[in-house]
C-alpha cells in the first residue's frame, strides 16, 4: 500500500538545533542498530519507520556494519526508503558511519581516508541513496592522523556525498582537535554521537563542554542503556528481547541482579513523575541544554509510541535529579555502573 504520512506529524514532535548549524533534528531519532538486519523481519521495521515519521521522527540513523549480517540494515533500509520514503528525501535527516570492521584486509576499518571513502560508497549504494545527510567517523583511530580522518570528511562533503560531517565516541580532547582541523578546513563539524544515558555520564566529565564550545550539536545514543533502563527486565529476560538474542552487545549476564534493584527503584520515580521508566530515561538526558536529540532503538511500534510521549514531561526538580542520583550510584558521580 501507498505511504501517506500522517499530515498533523510535525504537530507531534519538538525540534532542537544542532549546536550552531542551520540545521535542527527531532529530539527523539531513530537508530536502525537492531531489528533492522537480515535477520529481522522487514516488515517490522518497515511498520516502525512509518510511524516513526508519521509521529515526526525525521531522522533516521544507520552505520555500515548494523545488521546483523552487517550492511544488512542499509539495505533493508534502501527497501523500505525505495517503497515508502523516496519522494520524501527532502523532509528526513539519514545518516551513517563508518570506523569498526566492515570487510577484511588493512582497508576495511578505522579512519584512513580509503576506507572512509570507500565505505560511505557501499552504504549510499546499499541505501540507493545520491547523499546522506550526515557522514560520521564512528570512532577515534590511534594510528591514522586526525587530519587525514578529518581531511576524508571534508573531503565527502565537498564531494557531494555527505552533506554534514560527524564524530561518534571521541574523547573530549580530540573532539576539540577534531574540531579545529575541520574548522579551518572550512567543514565545520556538525555533531557528536556518544553514548549517554543515566547509566553511563561520561560525557558529563568534559565532552558537554566541549561541544558547546564548539558549537557542535550532540545526540545522545543508547538513552535507554540498550532496553536495561525501561521496564523489560523488571521481572527477567522475556524472549524476544535484545539480551535474549545471540549476536547483540546486550548479555544475558548485563541483566544483573544489583543493576536490576536500581532500575527498579528508578521505575519508582518514573511512576511518581507520571512516565514510564523509558519516558524518564528519555527527558533525562534531553534536560541537558549541549543535547540535540535522544537517538533510541526499538523492536515494536509500541516502544516507538511509548517513548515519544517523554516529551510531556521534560522538566525535572532538582529533588527528583537527586532521588535518581541516589538510585544510581553510591558516590563517585562518573561512576558507570555498567560494566564495559
Ligand atoms: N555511535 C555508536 O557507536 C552507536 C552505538 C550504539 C548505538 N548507536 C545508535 O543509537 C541507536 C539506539 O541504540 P540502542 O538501540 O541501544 O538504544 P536504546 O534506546 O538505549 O535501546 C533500545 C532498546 O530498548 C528497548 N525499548 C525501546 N523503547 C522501549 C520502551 N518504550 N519500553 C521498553 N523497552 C523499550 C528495545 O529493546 P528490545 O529490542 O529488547 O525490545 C530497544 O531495542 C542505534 O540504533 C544506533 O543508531 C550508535
Amino acid at each position: 500500500m501507498v505511504f501517506v504520512p500522517a499530515e498533523n506529524r510535525y504537530t507531534q514532535m519538538q525540534y532542537r538545533r544542532i549546536g550552531a548549524s542551520g540545521l535542527r533534528l527531532p529530539i527523539i531519532s531513530l537508530g536502525l542498530w537492531h531489528n533492522f538486519g537480515g535477520v529481522d523481519p522487514l516488515e517490522n521495521g518497515r511498520a516502525m519507520l512509518r510511524r516513526a515519521f508519521d509521529l515526526g521522527i525525521t531522522h533516521f540513523d544507520l552505520a555500515n556494519n548494523y545488521g546483523p549480517p552487517p550492511g544488512s540494515a542499509e539495505e533493508n533500509f534502501g527497501i523500505i526508503f525505495e517503497k515508502d520514503f523516496r519522494s520524501f528525501r527532502d523532509e528526513l535527516i539519514i545518516s551513517t558511519k563508518a570506523g569498526y570492521f566492515m570487510w577484511p584486509g588493512p582497508y576495511g576499518e578505522w579512519g584512513s581516508r580509503k576506507y572512509l571513502v570507500a565505505s560511505l560508497d557501499q552504504s549510499l549504494k546499499r541505501m540507493g541513496l545520491d547523499y546522506v545527510d550526515i557522514f560520521y567517523s564512528h570512532r577515534f583511530d590511534p594510528e591514522t592522523r586526525l587530519e587525514e580522518t578529518m581531511g576524508a570528511l571534508d573531503f565527502i562533503v565537498r564531494s557531494g556525498r555527505a552533506l554534514y560531517a560527524g564524530i561518534s565516541s571521541y574523547s573530549p580532547e580530540q573532539t576539540r582537535q577534531a574540531a579545529k582541523i575541520l574548522r579551518e578546513l572550512g567543514t565545520p563539524c556538525l555533531i557528536h554521537q556518544p553514548n549517554y544515558s543515566m547509566m553511563d555520564r561520561w560525557v558529563e566529565g568534559g565532552l558537554l563542554e566541549v561541544v558547546e564550545d564548539e558549537g557542535i550539536g550532540c545526540i545522545a545514543f543508547s538513552p535507554l542503556q540498550q532496553g536495561l533502563l525501561t521496564e523489560r527486565y523488571l521481572k527477567g529476560i522475556p524472549s524476544g528481547s535484545r539480551a535474549s538474542k545471540l549476536n547483540t552487545a546486550l548479555k544475558p549476564e548485563d541483566v544483573r541482579p544489583d543493576l536490576i534493584a536500581r532500575i527498579s527503584r528508578l521505575n519508582e520515580i518514573a511512576q511518581q513523575r507520571g512516565q514510564t521508566l523509558a519516558q524518564m530515561a528519555i527527558a533525562w538526558v534531553l534536560r541537558k541544554r549541549e543535547v540535540t536529540s535522544a537517538l533510541i532503538g526499538a523492536s515494536s511500534l509500541a516502544q516507538i509510541e511509548d517513548c515519544l510521549q517523554a516529551q510531556k514531561n521534560l522538566v525535572f526538580t532538582n529533588d527528583e535529579l537527586q532521588l535518581i542520583d541516589d538510585a544510581c550510584w553510591n558516590a563517585d558521580p562518573i561512576n558507570l555502573w555498567i560494566k564495559k
